[in-house]
Formats: C-alpha cells, structure tokens, sequence
C-alpha cells in the first residue's frame, strides 16, 4: 500500500471509531487546534456541510452555549441540536434563514465547498473558486466583525487572487495545508481571522 493511500485509510479508520462522518473533521480539528477558528459558545455557520463531519467537530468544540447551522446542496442526516437545511449556497436568500436561526451575526463561518468534480483540474478549480466566491456574499451578510472564517481552496490560477481578496477582509490571513489532507491533493485552507 502507498504511503498516501494509508494516510487516508489510516484516517477513515479514525472517523469510523470515533464516530465521525468524514475523514475531513480531521482537519477542522487540526486548523482550529491551531488557529481557533471556533472557540466555547461560538455561532458557526458551515457552507457545504455534507455530510456532516465539520457539523460535529463545530459542535463538540463551541458546546451548549453555541449554535451550529449547516447548508448544503445534498440532504444531510440529522444531528441533535445542529439545524441543517438543504438548499444551494449560490441561492443569497439563504441569509435570512441563517439570520433568523441565530438571531445575532455568526462567529465563524467555515466552507469546505466542492463541485461535481469532472476530472478536468481547470475547470474544477474554476468551479471551486466560484463557489467560494458565493460563499463570501454570504459570509458578508452573517459574520460578525472580529469573527473568523476558514475556506478550503482547490489550488490552481486563480485561488492567489481569491487569497489576496481575503486579506483584504481580515486583520489576519494564512494559508495551510493540514496533515490530515492528503499531499497530492492540490488542496489548501484559508484561514482568515478578525472580520475588519
Ligand atoms: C467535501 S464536501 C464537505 C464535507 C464536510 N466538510 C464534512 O466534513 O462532512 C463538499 C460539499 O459541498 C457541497 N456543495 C457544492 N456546491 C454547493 C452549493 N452550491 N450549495 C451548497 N452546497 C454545495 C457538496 O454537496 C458537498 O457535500
């Protein structure tokens, strides 16, 4: 077995055990070990959250006191006390629900949106960064100032661009790329902190 093959086994093997529904909760666990993207009582808000990994992470970590909600295009199992809805982030109406689950602005906002991939890495990276695109109309509407926010990026022409975009939005910005993502994934994380 390849050494990269095993990495990724070696985490699935995890999520089973513990309970966890996706490899990735992986690196939500390490981003935020790190940067505290989301802290005790935090409001987080997940676009693209299925199925469910990053919901679960969010919810152990911000606890009784927080509010988790997610959106995503496909429908996602039910978590107790996480409100999901099932609807496409490109949709800007989405921002009155979010707004009324949490009746205040959010404290995170984290994206982990994928396309269809259609093996094409151009015109995925396109897509991924468009998406990502839609998700900072939405962020502008719910995080509050001084919040944070953490956005997967597919690596290719454009996603320097979406980097320096972001710097502009936050006191704070770093790229990373988590042990629990795979090298040859052309996939990085940006984490932004302190919403100017
Ligand atoms: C890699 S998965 C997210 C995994 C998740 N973080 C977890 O740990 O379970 C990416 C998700 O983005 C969603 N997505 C892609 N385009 C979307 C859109 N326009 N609106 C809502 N969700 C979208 C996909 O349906 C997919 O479930």
């Amino acid at each position: 077995m390849k050494l990269i093959d095993a990495k990724k086994d070696q985490y699935r093997k995890l999520a089973h055990e513990q309970g966890f529904r996706s490899r990735s909760s992986y690196k939500l666990k390490e981003i935020n070990k790190s940067y505290r993207i989301i802290g005790p009582g935090s409001y987080v808000l997940d676009l693209g959250c299925s199925p469910g990994g990053w919901l679960q992470v969010s919810h152990q970590i911000s606890g009784n006191q927080g509010k988790v909600m997610g959106i995503d295009l496909s429908f996602v199992e039910e978590i107790p006390n996480v409100k999901i809805i099932q609807d496409n982030i490109e949709n800007i109406q989405v921002v009155d629900e979010i707004l009324s689950y949490f009746n205040r602005k959010a404290d995170s906002v984290i994206c982990d949106l994928s396309p269809q991939v259609s093996g094409n890495w151009s015109v995925d990276h396109a897509a991924q960064i468009s998406l990502n695109y839609s998700a900072v109309k939405i962020m502008e509407r719910v995080l509050n100032k001084k919040g944070n926010a953490l956005f997967k990026v597919f690596d290719g022409e454009f996603s320097a661009e979406f980097f320096d975009f972001m710097k502009q939005k936050f006191l704070k910005t770093k790229r990373t790329k988590p042990k629990a993502s795979r090298k040859p994934s052309s996939e990085l994380y940006c984490i932004c902190m302190g919403y100017l």
